[in-house]
Parts: structure tokens; C-alpha cells; sequence
């Protein structure tokens, strides 16, 4: 299939395929999992939530509803923010302890990831870390399907209930990794947009960044017909670069980040615009979770490695902490300068899609386009001033990209591959923008 950007290349893969839970949006939903869980086929549920969730109206109301179907529900809650892989072996070390025959998460990223890596961890032998891309894994696949499961988001960010990967820090090197797996894909999503009316703004901002990054990179991300063409098409994986399916989900997630991330963090009452951010994660997992993000993705990853403390008000978590999406969107306006030569229609398209004034553009303005428009949201939504802002020390700069370079499926996804003195120059102009 030829469009712009992905056209037929020698060798390159000719074929894409896109997973797809069944999904369900709407405010109040959330009072179906009864039903949704029974028709899974679960009647012995483990509940996944967080320590921060456990006692909410919306871990309650899906407990009930379960309940009321008759399904037998324990509820596993320890669980970190931004998980390790020491939550991980806790999963799976409760999943092996019941007799349970499904899985529903109520929460962030956080608590869906833990419920798909320790379902991994829980069913199949062998280290997490093997499961991890090169060089610290060897992207062993998952062996089989896990148990069915029902995945309730809370947050309008990652949009994990669509995605077929889960990210997990290892804490002996205190990074974070993917681990991704067709198996891994929830076989069902129920979304309530009801569940954002109580986030707190810095998390309303924060998730949506990392909505507005994940559809950003899917949008740009290099054609998968430049990725080879695999042999076995099971081995496919969903991680396969930007086709039309994701550019799809990219293009009208991008037109709802542009058009609400602002109204969503300015008001909680602004209902109409926290559902459409809610919806917007969903469309943005859906597209990256059959193309895979990129550069802003992986830089984000050296900043998690190594963060100071940065004021997060509006997270209940212990420092050092940093969240997701201001680690992703903190390098993001000279990462899409930089990437913008390579594939400079679709930044510009991009950049009109966010609601920039492109008038008068012409590709070559893309990449500054882009990122004074990206720089132009965080200014308004409170976002950190660049990484000085996080506490970092212009000599850290050299192990920032370092650490990041270690992220290589997401660097070789970009339209043009950055290098150690790429980055490093990436990271001196993320230092400060205003
Ligand atoms: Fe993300």
C-alpha cells in the first residue's frame, strides 16, 4: 500500500498487521465489568489496582459490579508507580498463589503494565529481563496467550488498556525496559472518562503529553516498509512503524491534544474536554500500539534513569520521581527540530493537526514549526523549563544519552537514527526554552 511516506521498498516488510482489544468508552461504563468479565469467560477475577486507588469510588464501583455477576474478585494492590520488576515478581507471585481464571486492572499505566508483565512472570519460566529488547534482553518471545483481561484505565495518558507492551524498571540498572508482546494485548478495554474528573491538573498535563509524544512519534515514526520483512509472520511484531492503520488514530489524537490538553488542565469541571483527552489516549495507544513510538520515548528513559527531584505536586509518590509524560515531552521540541529533515511533511502535517499557525510554512520550517508549537503548550500547561528545570547539571549530559542510546528498537523506529552526539546535542537544547 503506497502513501505518503510509506512506499515500497526493496526487501523492506510489504504487510503490517493491527491488534485491537474490544473496546468500550462512555461515562459511567465502568459499572459493566459484571458483565464484560463474565463474558470473558472469568469467574475466580484477581482485581489490579494501586495503594492510592484501592479504597476509590472507581476500584468500589467495578468490585461491585463484578460482584454482582456472581464472579469470586480478590484484589492485589501493591503495586509501585512507575513499576519494577520487584512488582512485577509480586504479581506473579499472587496470580500463582489463586486459582484465578481472568484479570482486571483499574488504574494508570502503571497498574495495567504490572497486570500484563506479572501475568507473563506468572505463567511462563524464566527472567523478565529475557524478555527485554537487546542489549540487555533477548527479546524472547512471550510463549502463549495469558489469562483474559479487562483493562480499566484511569488516567488519559498511556493508553496501556490498547497496547500490546508493558514497561517495567529493572532495578539493577535502574532503567526502564519494554517488554511487548502480542499476547500481551488486553482482550478488553472499558473506558470511563468520568475517572478524570478528579485528576489533579499536574496529571492531567503530565498523561497528556504522553498522549500527545505517543501520537507525535506514531505519526513521524519511520515507514514499515523500511523495517525488513520478517519471515514468520507470527514473529511479526506490532512495534512496526508508522503504516495506515496508526496514522489513523496519530492524526485525530494529535487534533484532540491540540484541541483540549490546555481547557483539559485549566479546569476539572471541563468535563467535555478531559473525555476527549480520555478518548484521545485510547486513539493514540491504538496507533503507536501497532507502530511503536520513537525518539522522544527513548531520551525520556536516560531521564528516568538518572532523575533529581522535581516538584510534582498532584502525585502521591516518594521522590526521586518524574512523571512519565514530563520525562517524555521535557527533550521533545529539539528531538522533532532535529527529525524534522527526515520526513519534514508529516512533522509540518503534524504541527497543523496540534492547531500551530502554519500559514506560510513550507517543509523546511517544519521542524522549527513543530517544536515552537510544542514549546508554546508546555509554557501554557506548567510544564518544567527544560531539564535544568528537573535538576540536572550540564555535566550529565554525556550519561543521559548514554543511557538512553541503550533503547534501541525505539531509535531505530525514528525517520533518522540519533547517535551518542545527536543526543547529547539534543539534551543541551531541551536545557532551557523560555
Ligand atoms: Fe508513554
Amino acid at each position: 500500500m503506497a502513501c505518503q511516506h510509506v512506499e515500497p521498498i526493496v526487501d523492506g516488510a510489504d504487510t503490517f498487521t493491527v491488534a485491537m482489544p474490544k473496546y468500550t468508552f462512555g461515562r459511567g461504563c465502568l459499572r459493566e465489568a459484571g458483565e464484560r468479565a463474565q463474558g470473558l469467560g472469568m469467574k475466580q477475577v484477581a482485581l489490579f489496582t494501586d495503594p492510592h486507588l484501592v479504597e476509590g469510588e472507581y476500584v468500589a464501583k467495578v468490585f461491585e459490579s463484578l460482584r454482582a455477576q456472581g464472579l469470586s474478585v480478590t484484589i492485589f494492590s501493591d503495586i509501585r508507580i512507575e513499576p519494577d520488576d520487584d512488582s512485577v515478581q509480586r504479581a506473579a507471585q499472587f496470580l500463582r498463589a489463586g486459582r484465578f481464571d481472568g484479570v482486571v486492572s483499574v488504574g494508570g499505566g502503571s497498574v495495567i503494565d504490572t497486570a500484563k508483565a506479572g501475568m507473563v512472570c506468572a505463567l511462563y519460566s524464566g527472567p523478565l529481563a529475557d524478555y527485554f529488547g537487546p542489549p540487555l534482553g533477548q527479546a524472547k518471545p512471550v510463549p502463549g496467550p495469558l489469562l483474559p483481561h479487562l483493562a480499566c484505565p484511569t488516567t488519559s495518558g498511556t493508553g496501556s488498556e490498547c497496547t500490546s507492551i508493558s514497561v517495567i524498571r529493572f532495578n539493577e540498572l535502574n532503567t526502564k525496559f519494554v517488554v511487548g508482546s502480542p499476547h500481551m494485548l488486553p482482550n478488553e478495554a472499558l473506558v470511563d472518562p468520568a475517572v478524570c474528573d478528579t485528576l489533579s491538573a499536574m496529571a492531567v498535563a503530565s498523561t497528556g503529553f504522553d498522549l500527545l509524544c505517543h501520537a507525535l512519534e506514531c505519526y513521524t515514526a519511520k515507514a514499515y516498509t523500511r523495517w525488513q520483512k520478517v519471515a514468520d509472520p507470527q514473529a511479526r511484531t506490532l512495534m512496526q512503524g508508522a503504516n495506515p492503520w496508526s496514522d489513523l488514530g496519530a492524526r485525530r489524537a494529535l487534533e484532540i491534544a491540540g484541541e483540549y490538553l490546555e481547557r483539559g488542565v485549566a479546569s476539572a469541571a471541563d468535563h467535555e474536554a478531559r473525555d476527549q483527552l480520555m478518548f484521545g489516549a485510547s486513539l493514540a495507544g491504538m496507533a503507536f500500539g501497532n507502530s511503536g513510538t520513537h525518539l522522544a520515548h527513548a531520551m525520556s528513559y536516560g531521564i528516568t534513569h538518572l532523575m533529581h527531584d522535581v516538584d510534582t505536586a498532584g502525585y502521591a509518590v516518594a521522590p526521586p520521581f518524574i512523571p512519565h509524560g514530563i520525562s517524555v515531552v521535557v527533550n521533545a521540541p529539539p528531538i522533532f527540530q532535529y527529525l524534522a529533515e527526515a520526513a519534514p511533511q508529516r512533522h509540518l502535517a503534524a504541527a497543523q493537526f496540534l492547531g500551530a499557525d502554519t500559514q506560510g510554512a513550507t517543509p523546511d520550517d517544519a521542524g522549527e514549526v513543530l517544536s515552537q508549537h510544542l514549546i508554546k503548550l508546555m509554557r501554557a500547561t506548567q510544564m518544567p523549563n527544560g531539564i535544568s528545570a528537573l535538576g540536572f547539571k550540564a555535566d550529565e549530559i554525556k550519561a543521559l544519552a548514554a543511557s538512553s542510546l541503550r533503547q534501541q528498537r525505539a531509535i531505530n523506529n525514528a525517520p533518522k537514527v540519533a547517535d551518542q552526539a545527536d543526543m547529547e546535542s539534543i539534551y543541551q537544547a531541551a536545557w532551557q526554552y523560555w
